[in-house]
This record gives C-alpha cells, structure tokens and sequence, in this order.
C-alpha cells in the first residue's frame, strides 16, 4: 500500500486509540505458568467424563441461545441472586466492563483507585472516556477523602473497585467502600474478581442501592478458558446494558460448561480452598526470603517487592529456569521492585520458591 493511502487510512482511526499499545500477553509454552492468575488444578476423572458426555451432545451448527436461559437459571440458584435483580454476561469481565462504559455518555468520567486493574483505563481509553486514577494509599487502602472529592467535583459516571485489588491483592475496607457508594451519583462497579478467595462480597447489598454493581468472572474460580463474566445490579440498569450486549456472546461449549461447572460448584470450592491454603504456604516461604517485602493477600497471587535487587533482572532469571511470574517493577503507586506471582499447585510453588532463592541476591 502506497504512503499517502496508508495515512489517509489512519486518519480514520480515532486519535487516542492510535496512541495506545495493545494489551500484551506473554507467550508461556514450555513455563511453568503462574503469570495470570488461573487455577492451576484439573478436573475430577468423572466430573470430566460427565462434561465430555455433555458436550457430545452441542450443536455447534447453531447459534447458541442468545439469552443463555439455563445457564443464568444456574447462576441464579448457585450464587443466590435475588430473582429482582438484573443478570448481564459477559465474555470475560473484560466485556463487561467495555458493555458498562459503552452505555455511557460521550463526556463521562471514570474513576478507580490505581494501581488496580489495567482494563478500566484502557478501555475507558478506547472509547475516548477521561479517566481519572487515585493513588491509593502506602498501605493499599482507599484514599477516601481524595475519592470523595473527585466525586464532588468531576462526578465520575462509573466507579470501578476491584474487591480484592489488582495487583496489591487486599480488600479495601467495607465502611470505606460504602463511603464511595453513598456519595456516587454514578454508577460503582464492585469487581468481585477474586472472591472464591477473599470469601467476601457485596452481592447482598445489590438491592439496597440502584447505583450498585456486582461483577464476578469464572476465570480464577477455575474457568479461565470459558470467558465468562457476570454482571449484577437493579434491572432498570441492567436492561439498558442488554440492549447492547452482542446477542450471541456466550458461545455453545461455554453455556454448557458454566451450567454444567456451576451444578458442581463444591469441586471449584474445595479448589479454591486449597489454593488458600497454598497461598498461606507461599506467603511464609516468601517472606522467609531475604531481601523480600511480601505484602499480605485476600487473593490467589502475591504481590511482594524486592529490597536490593531488580525485578526485571528476577523476572528474567527465572523466566530461564522455566517459570513465569509478572513483572510490576514501574507501576506507578507501587512500591520499587515489585513482582506479582500467581498462588499454583504445590509442586509448582515449590518449585518457584526453589528457583527464586537460588536467584535473588
Ligand atoms: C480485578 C479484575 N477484574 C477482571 C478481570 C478480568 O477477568 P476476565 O477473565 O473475566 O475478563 C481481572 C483479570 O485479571 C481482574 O484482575
């Protein structure tokens, strides 16, 4: 293609999508993977076989239902949605979070605490929305007053808080939550990404306030390769987002799978319990370790920061002894020399704690 053609053609594309870079996800064949947060354990032989019998039976020749009736009636009954309440899905949370900022109007403002979770910044990006991110506090608590004077005087249309936090792995106090809730004249989205391990939610509070949003994925509950993402809230809102929700967006293989996974959710509960239970483990090794800030999670990954050595050089390291973590080492609002490592399998920990040690100085 010609030069002129090739610059007329981006001047189609809007502005700041140009200046973005695309989210990057490192290649891992080969790594012992504890980079994204998955959970690391398989299937019960029979509940598999069960599955399989299952999905012998999809047509893959049909569009899938587009209201994914049994798999929300699955949803309902697992996680006790109250039957007023809206229930929106999503492919993947990510989804759901560009269908929540989609809905907005062209002026609106977004609002998170940062750090957290990459993707409300970068889809507010793409849709041209102005992002507004408060520094959390050293301690990774919500800086309310900050928050509450961003409300008073932006009066941001959407609130995303991560609950527990990406990437500092806590949950913000809930008083200090309920502070932003109340002062909202927007909409606040409590991203319950990381519940199987915190255990805590605000799912019970979505009827006492129309302004509320609960959002859960299945990713780290064990079904990240699914892509499926709830959203919650009153139904005035929610029937809004329906209206642009793609109508086919949960495709066959994962409605079966989630209705089938939530009839079964006990196995995922019991895989989530042990994954806390490795993470206690993992936080005492690490915090053994020389040299080594280990900041204390309600999640299944484990921020820590390095006291003399570079994250990027440890990344590296142990990038070459076959396993890969995520290096946070110039993320504004954290601490110098972070790396974030997501809680495995015994034998995989292990082997982290393993190589980690022999590596760090
Ligand atoms: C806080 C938070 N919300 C949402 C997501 C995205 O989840 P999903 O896989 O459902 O798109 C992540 C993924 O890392 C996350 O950390």
């Amino acid at each position: 293609m010609g030069l002129k053609k090739n610059q007329q053609l981006s001047k189609l594309i809007r502005p700041e999508v140009q200046k973005m870079s695309a989210y990057h996800v490192p290649e891992a064949t080969g790594l012992v993977k504890l980079d994204a947060m998955e959970n690391p354990f398989p299937w019960p032989d029979e509940m598999k076989a069960q599955w399989l019998k299952l999905l012998s039976k999809a047509e893959p020749n049909r569009y899938p239902d587009p209201s994914s009736k049994e798999l929300v009636s699955s949803l309902r009954e697992c996680f006790d949605v109250a039957p007023e309440l809206g229930v929106v899905l999503g492919n993947g949370s990510d989804e759901l979070i560009q269908l929540i900022l989609m809905a907005m109007n062209d002026d609106a403002c977004v609002m998170a605490p940062t750090p957290s979770f990459v993707m409300y910044q970068h889809i507010a990006n793409s849709l041209g929305l102005s992002f507004i991110g408060v520094p959390l506090n050293t301690n990774f608590s919500l800086d309310v007053p900050e928050m509450l004077s961003v409300i008073r005087e932006k009066n941001p249309a959407v609130i995303f808080l991560a609950y527990p936090n990406n990437p500092t792995a806590n949950l913000f106090d809930d008083a200090d939550l309920l502070a932003i809730l109340e002062a909202s004249n927007g909409l606040v989205v409590v991203d319950e990404a990381y519940q199987p391990f915190a255990r805590k939610t605000f799912l019970d509070r979505a009827q006492d306030y129309e302004q509320l949003l609960v959002m859960r994925t299945v990713s780290k509950l064990g079904l990240a390769g699914l892509r499926l993402g709830f959203l919650v809230g009153h139904s005035n809102l929610t029937t809004q987002f329906e209206k642009i929700r793609l109508p086919y967006n949960i495709n066959v293989f994962t409605q079966i799978t989630a209705t089938f996974a939530f009839q079964h959710i006990s196995t995922f509960d019991k895989q989530a319990a042990m994954i806390c239970e490795q993470r206690d483990i993992l936080l005492n090794s690490l915090s053994s370790l020389k040299g080594v800030n280990v900041f204390p999670s309600d999640a299944n990954f484990v921020l820590f920061s390095l006291q003399s050595d570079s994250a990027e050089r440890v990344f590296e390291a142990l990038k070459q002894a076959g396993v890969l973590i995520k290096k946070m080492g110039n993320v504004p609002g954290l601490p110098a020399e972070c790396l974030r490592v997501t809680v495995g399998s015994s034998t995989e920990n292990k082997l982290f704690v393993k190589q980690i040690t022999s590596i760090i100085k």
